[in-house]
């Protein structure tokens, strides 16, 4: 079998202290060395990050392996043959990754040599040919069939590039998948070319066009850029999470270079633990736009909860970090670093702003919401709050304390955006409400419903409706009127999916007035269920307040009011 120092030490210089051997961790960023291999045990321990385990796990995390991969890999540095049952599909994922680097290699020679409108749109973006080396950034021509035809050549076939991903099958007849558009390889730690995303020059839709899942390309396991930043992730101790391809390329030019991309989706916690290979600080920059505070708030506690120090950096409204970093430069970047809110001051400075602060009713209101969240948080943490938040609301620290102990289901009273967070820890990314499918099967039915629905658009709650809602809004703002070409194309795959789904199953036709009525009615009545429990919280709370002069016992009686006022309302409606 493999001696472990001396696999070891073939990557992390060891020095021999005692029965055993020490160095600096290859896992963490340290230095003075905590990193210890037992030759007698046969493990690696390090008391810095917690890093152990043997000779495999080792290669595993090193290499960034999956098990099986890093038996091979032991097996073939030994020059030992092993034979398994997941060598047929081992030797199936290695033709794709085989097929990716050639494809990788196509894009970047289209885009090395001379003129092409993918290397002039990279270069009006500010974008250097080094730059483009680093990153394997290629173009794909505007032809149906070259790739194909690249591929024959060397006598590989079509299927095999279906099954990459590169190509599309309609009609019996296959299709180059990318077409006139820059070509960004997705490489994983491992160094292989796992998928492709693809941007249109200039403008169209989508925008990016990404490989779809294949044996060796799931989306929720990737951080894009990562095979290239990881070591100066390590350095730094930290990584700066973006969105896009062109917010990592971006800063890592301008020399920030501990980035990576999510790619869209919200964190995953596959995500979350490659990060957790490297560092344990996290700092998310995503967009100030509504689609991109709901990501923060989604993937804050997704870092938090695989153990990672988690940061919220807040970019000027409207700016991604590609924005910013040009027109600022990076000083400017790495002052907004500096500030980068703790996961749990970001929650609260969230709160606050769904809160009025002016009014008695409306500091018992964000105190409730704070505590509810709060009391996720350890103990330590948890106490680090309460003084600031009894100063704000002007209830005594034990009534806090108490609240946060409580731990009662009280969703009444969250802000939307937390309920939004919480729908979505145990379900699938798809989860959308019914209602939420009937308003938007009424947008796309004409545009006119659009002005119809806009005033109840706080029905829009899972970030499934809200995205959809808010490319909906923006294509009927734009255009007008519908154009469900349009409209399709500018929807992800999850979208398109839940939208097709959606027009294929709510059958409005002829009803729509009716449908529409219906729907109003029951978002009023679960409006009206959710004020009633949050007076009954507040009216709870009011008990504990310090605030005497601000009339209590008016507030009591106006809250006592709208509450009989709802459920009587609800009596006559027959309990509903
Ligand atoms: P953005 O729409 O914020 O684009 O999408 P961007 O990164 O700022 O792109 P540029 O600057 O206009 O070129 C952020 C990320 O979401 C994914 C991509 O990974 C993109 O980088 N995305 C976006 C898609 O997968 N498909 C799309 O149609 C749009
Ligand atoms: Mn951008």
């Amino acid at each position: 079998m493999v001696d472990i120092v001396e696999l070891v030490s073939e990557v992390v210089p060891l020095k021999k202290a005692g029965a055993n051997y020490k160095g600096l961790c290859p896992f963490h960023n340290e230095k003075t060395p905590s990193f210890v291999v037992s030759p007698q045990k046969q493990i690696f321990n390090c008391f810095g990050c917690g890093a152990k385990g043997d000779v495999i796990e080792f290669v595993k995390r090193y290499y960034s392996l999956s098990f099986p991969e890093a038996i091979e890999k032991l097996a073939k540095d030994n020059g030992i043959q092993i034979e398994n049952p997941d060598s047929r599909s081992q030797g199936r994922k290695d033709e794709l990754y085989e097929i990716n680097r050639i494809a990788a290699r196509f894009f970047y020679d289209s885009i090395s040599k001379g003129e092409n409108p993918g290397y002039s749109y990279l270069l009006k973006r500010g974008i250097e040919p080094a730059t483009i080396k680093k990153f394997g950034i290629g173009y794909k021509d505007g032809q149906w069939d070259s790739l194909i035809k690249h591929f024959e050549e060397k006598g590989i076939k079509k299927e095999k590039l279906l099954e990459a991903g590169l190509v599309t099958l309609s009609k019996e007849k296959y299709f180059d998948k990318f077409r006139d558009r820059v070509m960004f390889p997705i490489i994983n730690t491992g160094g292989k070319v796992v998928g492709f995303g693809g941007r249109v020059v200039d403008k169209g839709e989508p925008k990016y066009l990404n490989s779809p899942e294949t044996p060796v390309f799931y989306k929720k396991n990737q951080i894009y850029g990562l095979n290239i930043t990881r070591t100066d992730v390590g350095k730094a101790g930290f990584i700066i999470l973006v969105e896009g391809y062109m917010d990592v390329i971006a800063l890592y030019q301008k020399g920030i270079k501990n980035v990576g991309a999510s790619l869209g989706t919200a964190l995953t916690e596959n995500q979350a633990k490659l990060i957790r290979r490297y560092v344990n600080e996290a700092v998310l920059s995503y967009d100030q736009d509504t689609a991109g505070i709901m990501a923060a708030v989604r993937g804050l506690p997704v870092l938090y909860k695989e153990g990672l120090k988690a940061k919220a950096l807040i970019l000027p409204e409207g700016k991604d970090p590609d924005d910013f970093i040009r027109e600022k430069g990076k000083e400017n970047f790495m002052e907004l670093l500096k500030e980068a809110m703790p996961y749990p001051l970001y929650m609260l400075s969230i709160i606050e702003k769904d809160s009025d602060l002016t009014s008695l009713e409306g500091r018992l209101d964000f105190l409730k919401k704070a505590a509810d969240f709060l009391r996720g948080l350890s103990e330590i943490e948890r106490e680090g709050y309460l003084t600031g938040l009894s100063q704000k609301t002007g209830i005594a620290e034990g009534a806090i304390r108490r609240e946060m102990e409580e731990g009662a289901e009280k969703t009444g009273l969250k802000p939307s955006i937390l309920v939004k967070q919480e729908r979505l820890q145990d379900i699938k990314d798809r989860s959308i409400s019914s209602l939420e499918k009937t308003f938007i099967r009424l947008l796309i039915t004409r545009e006119d419903y659009l002005s119809k629905v806009m005033p109840y658009e706080e029905v829009f709650e899972s970030y499934m409706g809200i995205s959809i809602y808010e490319k909906i809004k923006e294509h009927i703002t734009l255009e007008k009127v519908i154009d469900i070409k349009k409209l399709t194309d500018s929807f992800d795959e999850d979208q398109l999916m839940v939208v097709n789904d959606i027009r294929d199953n709510i059958v409005v036709a002829g009803r729509e007035a009716q449908v529409l009525e219906e729907c109003i009615l029951t978002f009023e009545a679960e409006r009206k269920s959710k004020r009633e429990k949050a007076i009954l919280e507040i009216l709870d709370l009011l008990q504990e307040s310090f605030d005497e002069d601000e009339d209590r016992s008016e507030r009591e009686k106006a809250l006592m009011e709208e509450l009989m006022s709802i459920q009587k309302e609800r009596s006559r409606r027959g309990g509903i």
